[in-house]
């Protein structure tokens, strides 16, 4: 039986009454545009996210871009970050005028190591972007300590509800950073039906300024304080999300269930690394991404088996020809390197059977014992 990296199909059919009767409430309504389910939405989010405000803008990439610009970031600035990401996370920094400096991950997380950012701070330093990859949340207070009050942008399009104990409490995704940044990409854990993005932040000011950035820069209509964007979160996309939100905490269990099922299975097999969670964090599991030994050869026996899995990322963001200007070499970040020689993204969505788990992993034991 084929077992694909992600079946949205399989969630939609269990769903399909809810959401389709929100977005229809949607349609019948006309209201197109911002509004009451866009609210809704922000004050659902604000609350999984413990923070004050959640604006809802068109992407998770917008998250970033309207979060930059509320912090005034722009040429001559830099923004300290990870390359081992999707490439939003670096892309938004450029396309505001800024510089990305692109600092190595820690091998076990692959979440941005905070004694690397310690070392490429500088007077130019405007703000931090760590990324919650795969559903784990990066050492935010670590984060922080290094940061010494430099704005902190967590991208955590990838973890929505992950959480993470500090001083001894649980801290959500965005609770702690200056913003959080979400994307509702349908592969999410939240996925909309299209694109999707919110920023999570407790500063009064800084919601102000991101619901005036999201619609032209004015806060009334038709007078512009300054250039903004056309980036609201589509209400009818809002509606399918606010449908949608009362299952994730169990989609999220579901995926965690399936990493431990994976893990025990695969942990005995000479040339995989299953992944490591810190104690301290409670992952999301957007992706299960195992390292593995002759990755892209286990990657077509996988495929010749009609089991779907995924490299990210193929090559990190200081090695991308349109970062050539910035002078890194391959060496500049090594564990960032080695990783994306070696990572696999199995399939974790909680739909899958256990059948389907058991066959993942035989095909993993078939390859490394043939
Ligand atoms: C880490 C990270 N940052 C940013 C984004 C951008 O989100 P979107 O695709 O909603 O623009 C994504 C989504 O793929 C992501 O995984």
């Amino acid at each position: 039986m084929p077992v694909p990296l992600l079946d949205l199909r399989a969630q939609h059919a269990a769903i399909r009454d809810e959401v389709v009767s929100a977005l229809m409430g949607v349609v019948d309504s006309q209201l197109f545009i911002l509004g009451g389910a866009v609210e809704t939405l922000e004050t659902q989010v604000a609350e999984l996210s413990k923070t004050k405000y959640a604006i809802g803008c068109a992407s998770g990439t917008d998250a970033l871009l309207l979060a930059l610009r509320a912090l005034d970031i722009g040429r001559g600035d830099e923004v300290i970050t990870t390359p081992f990401t999707f490439f939003a996370t670096a892309g938004t920094i450029h396309n505001v005028g800024a510089t990305p400096v692109f600092v190595d991950i820690e091998p076990q997380s692959f979440n941005i190591a905070p004694h690397a950012i310690a070392e490429a701070m500088s007077s130019k330093t405007k703000a931090i972007i760590p990324v919650d990859l795969f559903g784990q949340m990066a050492e935010i207070e670590k984060v922080a300590a290094v940061a010494k009050g430099t704005p902190i942008i967590e991208d955590a399009a990838q973890s929505i509800g992950a959480r993470r104990q500090i001083g001894g409490s649980w801290r959500m995704a965005g609770e702690v950073a200056t913003m959080g940044t979400l994307s509702f990409f349908p592969s999410k854990n939240l996925g909309a039906y299209g694109d999707g993005g919110m920023i999570v932040t407790q500063d009064q000011a800084l919601a102000t300024r991101l619901r005036r950035l999201r619609v032209h820069g004015g806060a009334k209509q038709y007078f512009h304080d300054e250039v903004g964007y056309n980036s609201r979160l589509d209400t009818i996309q809002a509606a399918v999300l606010s449908a949608k939100l009362p299952h994730l905490a169990d989609w999220s269990q579901k995926r965690r269930e399936n990493a431990r099922y994976y893990t025990e299975a695969l942990c005995g097999i000479d040339g995989v690394c299953t992944p490591t969670i810190d104690p301290k964090n409670e992952s999301i599991f957007n992706q299960y991404t195992i390292r593995a030994q002759r990755r892209d050869d286990l990657q077509a026996h996988l495929k010749s088996k009609q089991i779907g899995t995924a490299i990210y990322y193929p090559l990190p963001l200081h090695l991308q020809p349109c970062f050539a200007y910035l002078g890194y070499r391959e060496g500049s970040c090594p564990e960032s390197e080695k990783a994306s020689k070696e990572v696999l993204s199995l399939p974790v969505y909680p739909e899958l059977r256990r059948s389907q788990l058991d066959e993942v992993v035989d095909a993993i034991r078939s390859f490394y014992e043939q």
